[in-house]
């Protein structure tokens, strides 16, 4: 992987910020002395200098010491962390967000009809290196930038690029989706421990379980229907579940649940 040129202003260095920026710098696709970051709580720009990134005295000194700036964070804290800075940053800014629902023309609003931006919906398995996030860039971005973008998701899962009107979309599908698998392995652990196992055992075997079904999804590049089919013999105990899971009716309650999570994600992006 190429390294990035220029200068990198991360504002806001919270879970996410941290996440993103590790695993660029633990790929080697950035180095730390190019990084700045500003974070209003102690505790973050103390895990910044940790990391050997140069800690901005205050969002106007990050606002000048970056050719890219880096929103990480939370949407409700845009208007703030943004407005004292605007007329600090280099005209010809590359914009990278991460905020849940903050359109682009949103952002247009703060930096320019003419500004490049990138709108990106991570999702937290990006914590562990596992990401999925997908990228959505303005009209007036650059071929260059869209590559920065995809190397730098790349660094911390898979990067995939989309039109902005599938925001909403992969919002419902890969940015809420930890939880619903989260919340499938809890309710598999609640059935294991009613049939007789302790509840650490569960645990661990769900976890592998899911994690396992997942690399092997991935690995063997075969669509999720013929992986269950391959797995399902008529009459025997996998068959059995599946079939109970189709009598309740298992993939209207998911679809139901994903479009309620667009819907949400619609109404929030307004
Ligand atoms: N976590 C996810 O699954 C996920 C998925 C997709 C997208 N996102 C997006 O990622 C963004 C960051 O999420 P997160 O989970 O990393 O949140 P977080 O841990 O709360 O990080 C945000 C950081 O920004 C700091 N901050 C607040 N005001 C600031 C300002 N004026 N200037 C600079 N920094 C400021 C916060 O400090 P305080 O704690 O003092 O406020 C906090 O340390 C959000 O916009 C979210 O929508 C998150």
């Amino acid at each position: 992987m190429p390294r990035l040129e220029g200068r990198y202003g991360f504002l806001g260095y919270g879970n996410m910020g941290e996440a993103i920026l590790g695993g660029v710098l633990n790929k080697g696709l950035l180095s730390a002395d190019r990084v700045s970051v500003y974070d209003p709580l102690p505790v973050r720009m103390s895990a910044a200098r940790e990391r050997g990134l140069i800690c901005a005295a205050s969002p106007a000194a990050l606002a000048g010491a970056c050719d890219t700036l880096f929103l990480a964070v939370k949407p409700q804290q845009l208007e703030n962390a943004l407005r004292p800075i605007l007329d600090k940053l280099p005209a010809d800014i590359l914009v990278i967000s991460i905020m849940a629902g903050i359109s682009i023309a949103v952002l247009r609003n703060y930096f320019g009809k003419d500004a490049r931006i990138l709108r990106v919906m991570p999702n937290t398995p990006a914590l562990a290196g596992a990401g999925a996030a997908a990228l959505a860039c303005s009209d007036t971005c650059r071929p260059g930038d869209i590559e920065i973008g995809k190397a730098i998701f790349n660094a911390v899962g898979i990067a995939e690029v989309v039109p902005e009107s599938c925001m909403d979309a992969v919002t419902a599908l890969s940015g809420s989706g930890p939880a619903y698998f989260f919340y499938l392995t809890e309710c598999m652990v609640k059935a294991a421990v009613a049939e007789g196992l302790p509840e650490p055992l569960a645990e661990r075997l769900a976890g592998q379980t899911l994690v396992g079904a997942g690399q092997l999804l991935l690995q063997a590049n075969k669509a999720p229907a013929v992986l269950r089919e391959q797995v399902t013999s008529k009459g025997g105990t996998t068959f059995a579940a599946l079939e109970t899971l189709r009598a309740h009716a298992y993939e209207e309650i998911v679809q139901r649940a994903i479009h309620a999570a667009a819907d949400r994600s619609r109404e929030l992006g307004k």
